[in-house]
C-alpha cells in the first residue's frame, strides 16, 4: 500500500453514513414498488453498489452492467465498449442505475441512453462521487454522494493502474505521474 503517497479525502465512516441517508430516499421511493433492479456498473462501483443495496429496503434484482470507457479521441465522443451486457432484460422494470463516479459526464450519458433504450418504467441513477467541475454534458444524476474537485482519487472501488479499490475510503494518489 505505499507504491503511491495517499491523503484520505472521505473517509469510511463518511461513505457509510451517506449510504444509509441514500439508502433511505431509495427506499420511501420504491415502497410498494414491483420488479425493481439495481444496476452495478463494474468494475468501478461493485463496492458502492453492494453497500448500498443492503440500505434499501424493498425486493430488488440485481444486474451487472460492465463497460469500459474508450481513451483519447473517442472518449470525448462518450462512447463505452461494454465489457459484460445485462443479464436479463430491463423492459417494464423500475431499474437503479448505480455508478462510482462521474467525471466528465460522458459514460453516465450513455449510459443512461442505452437503459432508455430497453425501455424500463422507470429509471433512478446513483453516484456516489460528482465531480462538478469536470462535467462536459448535462447529466441526470438523481442521488449524489459527494461533490468533489477535480482530483483524481481512488478506494472504494475506484483504481489508479489497477491499485487501490479495496480501500475502504477515498483517497487522493499525491505522487502521480
Ligand atoms: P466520465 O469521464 O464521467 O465518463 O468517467 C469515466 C470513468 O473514468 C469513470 O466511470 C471512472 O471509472 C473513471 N474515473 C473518472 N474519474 C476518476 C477518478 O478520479 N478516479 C478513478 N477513476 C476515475
Amino acid at each position: 500500500m505505499d507504491k503511491f503517497n495517499l491523503s484520505t479525502l472521505i473517509t469510511e465512516k463518511q461513505i457509510q453514513e451517506k449510504i444509509l441517508e441514500i439508502g433511505k430516499k431509495i427506499t420511501q421511493q420504491y415502497q410498494g414498488k414491483e420488479d425493481v433492479v439495481a444496476i452495478c456498473v463494474l468494475k468501478g462501483s461493485f463496492m458502492f453498489y453492494s453497500d448500498l443495496i443492503r440500505a434499501i429496503d424493498c425486493d430488488l434484482a440485481c444486474e451487472f452492467f460492465g463497460v469500459a470507457s474508450y481513451h483519447g479521441e473517442i472518449k470525448s465522443s462518450g462512447e463505452v465498449k461494454i465489457t459484460l451486457d445485462l443479464n436479463h432484460p430491463v423492459e417494464g422494470k423500475h431499474v437503479i442505475l448505480i455508478e462510482d463516479i462521474v467525471d466528465t459526464g460522458l459514460t453516465m450519458s450513455y449510459l443512461i441512453k442505452n437503459i432508455k433504450a430497453r425501455h424500463p418504467k422507470s429509471l433512478t441513477t446513483a453516484t456516489l462521487l460528482l465531480k462538478p467541475g469536470a462535467l462536459k454534458t448535462k447529466v441526470d444524476l438523481d442521488h449524489v454522494g459527494f461533490e468533489i474537485g477535480n482530483e483524481f482519487v481512488v478506494g472504494y472501488g475506484l483504481d489508479y493502474q489497477g491499485l487501490y479499490r479495496n480501500l475502504p475510503f477515498i483517497a487522493q494518489v499525491q505522487n502521480m505521474n
